[in-house]
């Protein structure tokens, strides 16, 4: 072969493995309204920036007299996002489906390897028919290979899983131990066992969409944290998520400049907790008001809506704002909210994102169906997540901090490092309306006019107790602030806390109420 040939026979092969599973069922995916595992990966990184691996990769399944394709259904490398190096994966649904052997599991299992020694944020493409059904058992061997990874680099590198088609069975599991899902409505679908398994099992009958589609588990399971109206939309979300995020967990979040005055005060903030303490108020309001530009960067926001949860900055540096929602079940806590905060408290502490929580809780949401489901242990995660968390903890109490939930939310006793409340934050064992009916029960049972004497009595706990200032008496909140000066007062803490270095006792692990 002479030089010449050498090298078009190079060129051939690239140009083969650009091709995937051929114009045909390239054709077909644009058809289903789905881009190809190349074309997205063009679209999420920086142009020009990808660098492909084992582009020549072969299935070895000596059964079926299969076609070989290049690459085997997956493309892997790394590039850049922003001027970040990431790594990343894109199932190939032109080949095969997307599903997977062997070797491609190998592909995966090499860039995860390389993501987590060189300290990237891996992100994953998914569109797959799942275990290649020729393979049998070394798919499923791949399968663990790569669920392995995914568990001991989780905390260690961002790992992120996009859902841009089929991924059912226990090919859910990988993205499931990642950080973040995010799926892409009308074509994606996750489940463990699909609508015709259901229909043989249990005798229900469900399409793929009510089943396992983007909203179903962005708005009832909580599986996923995003849903992205289309593909574009998706692969942004993950550039923009990733813009508040450090390369490892060893490093700082990245800081970007912004011109929001870091002292800028607000004064209609003075205006959006109401007189009355039972009016509901939308605590994004509050956030937007407070960080800077007024970019909140919400996760999960279909998903139990009493807690809100999202990246933000200030004064140029992410923080994770946890904060209940007072216009959603009064803000109360329950399972889904305990779990959904707890997951997302401990992303930060794992990746060195400062907490800034805005407390606004009357108590757990009571009822059999949270007891029985399980409150004790899910609330109790949420406790878990705040009290091991070392990163710089900064509250703001705007309104009620009732009972425990009062201590769950990053209170001054599980380690918050700066407390702030409002003047009209309540800080007490429970409501006014409930302690009074406990303490003065003999009173208002003797009482001539009942509801006078609870009336008074309500007023006369509200003033004693429901303020800020017997907890700030006791050092438990550090400064009662005016809620226009929230902005500057939070940065100048964050600020101090900025080299903040706090660790727990050496252990192999936790054991986080599950
Ligand atoms: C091998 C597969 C495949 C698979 C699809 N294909 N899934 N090849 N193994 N798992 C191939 C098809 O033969 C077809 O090849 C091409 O991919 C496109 O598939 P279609 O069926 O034509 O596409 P579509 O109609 O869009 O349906 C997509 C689908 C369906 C819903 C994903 O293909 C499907 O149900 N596949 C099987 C899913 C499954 O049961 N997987 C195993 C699950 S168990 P041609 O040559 O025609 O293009 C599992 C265990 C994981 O995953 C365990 C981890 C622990």
């Amino acid at each position: 072969m002479s030089l010449q040939e050498k090298f078009d026979e190079l060129r051939k092969k690239n140009a083969q493995a650009m091709e995937g599973g051929g114009k045909k069922r390239i054709e077909t995916q644009h058809a289903q309204g789905k881009l190809t595992a190349r074309e997205r990966i063009e679209l999420l990184l920086d142009p020009n920036s990808f660098v492909e691996l084992d582009r020549f990769v072969q299935h070895r399944c000596a059964d079926f007299e299969m076609e070989k394709f290049l690459g085997d259904g997956i493309i892997t490398g790394y590039g850049k996002i922003n001027g970040r190096l990431i790594y990343i994966f894109a199932q190939d649904f032109t080949v095969f489906g997307g599903s997977l052997s062997e070797t491609y599991a190998e592909k995966v299992c090499k860039i995860m390897d390389h993501a987590a020694r060189n300290g990237a944020p891996f992100i994953g493409l998914n569109d797959s028919g799942g275990a290649r059904i020729q393979e049998g058992v070394q798919s499923l061997a791949g399968y663990a290979d790569i669920f392995l990874r995914n568990t001991i680099y989780s905390g260690v590198i961002p790992q992120i899983s996009a859902i841009m088609g089929p991924c059912a069975g226990g090919a859910v599991y990988s993205p499931a131990i990642t950080d973040f899902i995010l799926m892409v409505k009308n074509t994606s679908y996750m489940f463990v066992t699909g609508p015709d398994v259901i229909k043989t099992v249990t005798h229900e009958e469900v399409t793929k969409e009510a089943l396992g589609g983007a909203m179903s588990h962005n708005e009832r399971s909580g599986v996923a944290h995003f849903a992205a109206e289309d593909e574009k939309e998706c692969l942004f979300l993950i550039r923009e998520l990733l813009s508040f995020l450090p390369q490892n967990n060893m490093e700082d979040p990245p800081v970007i400049a912004t011109k929001d005055p870091p002292d800028r005060m607000d004064e209609s903030l003075n205006q959006i907790v109401p007189d009355i303490p039972t009016k509901p108020y939308d605590i994004r309001d509050v956030i937007k008001k407070v960080v800077d530009d007024g970019y909140f960067f919400e996760i999960q926001e279909h998903y139990a809506k009493n807690i809100v949860i999202g990246f933000a900055r200030m004064n140029g540096r992410p923080v994770g704002i946890t904060a209940n929602q007072p216009a959603v079940l009064a803000g109360c806590l329950d399972i889904n909210s305990s779990i959904k905060g707890a997951r997302f408290v401990r992303f930060c502490d794992a990746f060195n994102i400062p907490l800034l929580t805005f407390v606004d809780v009357p108590g757990f949401l009571p009822g059999t169906g949270q007891e029985h489901g399980g409150i004790i242990k899910h609330g109790a995660k949420l406790l878990y997540a705040f009290a091991e968390s070392t990163v710089p903890k900064v509250t703001v109490i705007t309104r009620k901090a009732y009972g425990g939930a009062y201590d769950v939310m990053a209170s001054k006793h599980i380690r918050g490092d700066v407390n702030y409340a409002y003047p009209t934050a309540e800080i007490a064992v429970m409501g006014p309306d409930g302690a009074v009916n406990i303490i003065f029960r003999k009173e208002l049972v003797k009482s001539d006019n009942p509801e006078q004497t609870k009336a008074e009595l309500v007023a006369d706990y509200r003033t004693r107790f429901a303020s800020p200032y017997k907890a700030a008496e006791l050092g438990y909140i550090d400064e009662v602030i005016m809620p226009e000066e929230t902005r500057p007062k939070v940065i100048t803490a964050l600020e101090m806390l900025s080299n903040k270095r706090q660790s727990n006792p050496p252990r192999k692990h936790g054991n986080i109420p599950l």
